[in-house]
């Protein structure tokens, strides 16, 4: 990760180097939509209409067991979209998004990937203002990255702040402990080993239960681990975004969690005539299903957090749980998602 140029204007010096909505990280999702958006080859037929919440269920993508204790569904729910536009504020649309939240345990899922940042703070209170006591569900949460304004992050890891985060956190969730608590970013002006010293202090005390690293790399990931054992590493991953294959690797042999963010290409993957949609319509369901359905088979530590602010989109991704993509189909998404990655890159 670039260092962050600290001082001045953050909206024109940090905007290009940090984010979940890092402008490096749209440009590569546009250079994606470019790349493999293909014209629509007709209309996708099959269960792409309403969907009957009552027949989704998350279970049906299989189960992993985070740190070998804390047992989760393998399709979960990204909790980022339930906020303002740049994830910044009250979302435009607030009973959708509860509705959403309402949803989300009806429909079989128990994991859900927040961050005190979204919002910041909104999706975090939502959250506890629909799901509060929780019964079975894992909320995981993030921390250390500070907020000036829409579309901007900033990552403050100095030992002080992250123990404010998780306390923040235990508070707005309505908690005594977090089941897993995620660095949202290796602050690279903070030596890393006081970031991983002061997570292992906070386990060690109780506050958190299981922890995780996001947007790094295998060096990053043991060295942290010579502080505490690395339940989770969430990194930006999908069928058209291979960047972090190494680190999926990794993973999977360690038996580490990898939780792919924008699992949808940030909504690319999930829109009709994409270059899913040949394999889509034949199996009769929609590019952002085929796209889900490769990732639940591409690994078995893989726990999708595919994010919306729709209770429709949310049953529409849940339905991808239960689907089984052949060897072939397998191959040919593989395939095309490389292409596509391969091009985006030379673009
Ligand atoms: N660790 C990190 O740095 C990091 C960074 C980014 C995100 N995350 C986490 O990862 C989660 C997923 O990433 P993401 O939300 O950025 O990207 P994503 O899941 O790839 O895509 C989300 C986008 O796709 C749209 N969408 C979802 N389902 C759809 C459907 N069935 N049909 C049509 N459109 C659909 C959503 O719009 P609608 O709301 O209109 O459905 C939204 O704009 C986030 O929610 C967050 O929890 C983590």
């Amino acid at each position: 990760m670039a260092k962050p140029a600290r001082g001045g204007n953050p909206r024109i010096a940090d905007r290009a180097l940090i984010g979940d909505i890092d402008p490096r990280a749209a440009q590569w999702q546009t250079a994606i939509a470019a790349t493999v958006l293909d014209p629509p080859t007709g209309p996708i037929t099959g269960r792409m209409g309403v969907y009957d919440m009552a027949k989704q269920d998350a279970g049906a993508a299989g189960q992993f067991a985070i740190a070998g204790e804390i047992g989760v569904n393998r399709l979960g729910f990204g909790a980022m979209r339930i906020t303002g536009d740049g994830i910044w504020g009250i979302p435009g649309d607030v009973e959708a998004a509860r509705r959403t939240l309402a949803a989300v345990p009806t429909l079989g899922i128990n994991l859900i990937d927040t961050a005190d940042s979204y919002g910041p703070f909104v999706s975090e209170d939502l959250i506890r203002s629909v799901l509060h006591p929780y019964h079975g569900l894992t909320v995981a949460t993030k921390g250390g990255l500070v907020r000036h304004g829409p579309d901007i992050w900033l990552p403050l890891g100095r030992p002080e702040y992250l123990r404010q985060c998780v306390l923040m956190s235990l508070r707005r969730l309505g908690v005594e402990r977090i089941d897993l608590w995620q660095l949202h970013r290796i602050d690279p002006q903070v030596p890393a080993d006081e970031q991983f010293g002061v997570m292992a202090d906070m386990q060690r005390e109780g506050l958190v239960r299981q922890l995780g690293l996001s947007e790094v790399s295998i060096a990053e990931i043991e060295a942290a681990g010579r502080h505490f054992r690395v339940a989770t590493v969430q990194n930006q991953y999908n069928l058209v975004d291979r960047r972090s294959e190494d680190v999926l690797e990794y993973c999977q042999r360690q038996g580490i969690g990898f939780i792919p963010w924008a699992p949808l290409a940030a909504g690319a993957l999930a829109r009709p005539g994409s270059a899913l949609a040949e394999i889509a319509g034949r199996l009769g369901h929609s590019p952002g299903q085929v796209a889900l359905a490769w990732m639940l088979q591409r690994a078995s530590v893989m726990l999708p957090i595919p994010g919306t602010g729709h209770p429709d989109h949310l049953a529409q991704n849940v339905a991808a749980a239960g689907l089984h993509l052949s060897e072939a189909d397998f191959d040919a998404l593989d395939a095309r998602g490389r292409q596509a990655a391969s091009a985006a890159r030379a673009a």
